[in-house]
């Protein structure tokens, strides 16, 4: 089985379309994302634009900010006190990576947690290892919806998430933590991964190595989700060697439209939750 999650996409966004127009007619206001974009890295402009399209599909307010890859950081800090103040705005993204001379953390943490849509403020990691209610960071949060589309229940399942990166495999070692698997966290310092691998009913690969988990690896009627995207001469491809891994594999994301299209609709998401939350106070 191929996870499609373009069209799992599609249908998130389709809900969040129709939970929008509900808001609209209750609140009288709709929810806001504002995205603030640095310089001119290649894929982050790509990124951003289609994060831009989505939000206006689904109805809601979007702002791009754009500023030059020398801009100031205490420009940006400043912007981003005015956004956490205006009503208008429920979800401030910083698109990442930023310049050398910014601090990444300082920019991090001057978002107010509750309009962190990222959900990489101190404030809601800590509250996603306890247990509490956070914004989720939105790759690991789209994971988790792919997983769960195949297999609702999880409990007791070996997961082994690829990569420890905040951005991506410790949030979603969070996330399986909490439907109760057995996570095991492999990285670039692992020494036998293919055994890891091998022991494995979920496997989450988020390292950028083209196509490292290859089909030798995977226990029959395992569940595979492939963060990965990496350029590559053929064109672009995941962590995961697709065409031998859909062989043994339960189900596999494929790269492009598996995991790629959750992000935003993850991100779209976590606007309304945050526009939702201020509201229903
Ligand atoms: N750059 C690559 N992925 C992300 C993400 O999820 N959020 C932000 N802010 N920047 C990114």
């Amino acid at each position: 089985m191929i996870i499609d999650g373009k069209k799992i996409a599609a249908e998130l966004r389709e809900e969040l379309k129709k939970k929008i127009e509900e808001l609209k007619s209750s609140y009288n206001s709709i929810p806001g994302l504002t995205v603030i974009l640095v310089g001119e890295d290649a894929p982050s402009k790509i990124y951003v634009k289609n994060k831009e399209k989505f939000a206006k599909e689904v109805g809601m307010n979007s702002e791009v900010i754009r500023y030059p890859e020398n801009v100031e950081e205490k420009v940006l800090l400043n912007k981003i006190i005015e956004l956490n103040n205006d009503k208008k705005v429920s979800g401030i993204l910083v698109q990442l990576p930023l310049p050398k001379h910014i601090d990444k953390r300082k920019v991090i943490e001057t978002i107010l947690p509750g309009k962190d849509v990222d959900g990489f403020h101190p404030m809601n990691v800590g509250n996603l290892s306890s247990g509490y209610d956070s914004s989720i960071p939105c790759t690991p949060l789209g994971c988790y919806l792919l997983l769960k589309k195949v297999e609702k229940n999880l409990s007791g399942k070996h997961a082994v998430m690829i990569g420890r990166s905040n951005l991506n495999g410790k949030p979603m070692t969070q996330l399986l933590l909490k439907e109760n698997c057995t996570v095991t966290i492999a990285h670039s310092k692992t020494k036998d991964l293919k055994t890891e691998c091998s022991r494995a009913d979920i496997i989450i690969a988020a390292v950028g190595r083209p196509k490292l988990v290859k089909g030798d690896w995977i226990k029959k009627g395992a569940i595979v989700i492939d963060v990965g995207i990496n350029k590559t001469d053929t064109g672009l491809v995941g962590d995961v060697d697709f065409d031998e891994v859909s062989k043994v594999a339960k189900a596999v994301t494929p790269v492009p439209g598996g995991v790629g299209p959750m992000t935003i609709a993850c991100l779209l998401s976590n606007t309304v939750e945050c526009f939702k939350k201020v509201n229903s106070k």
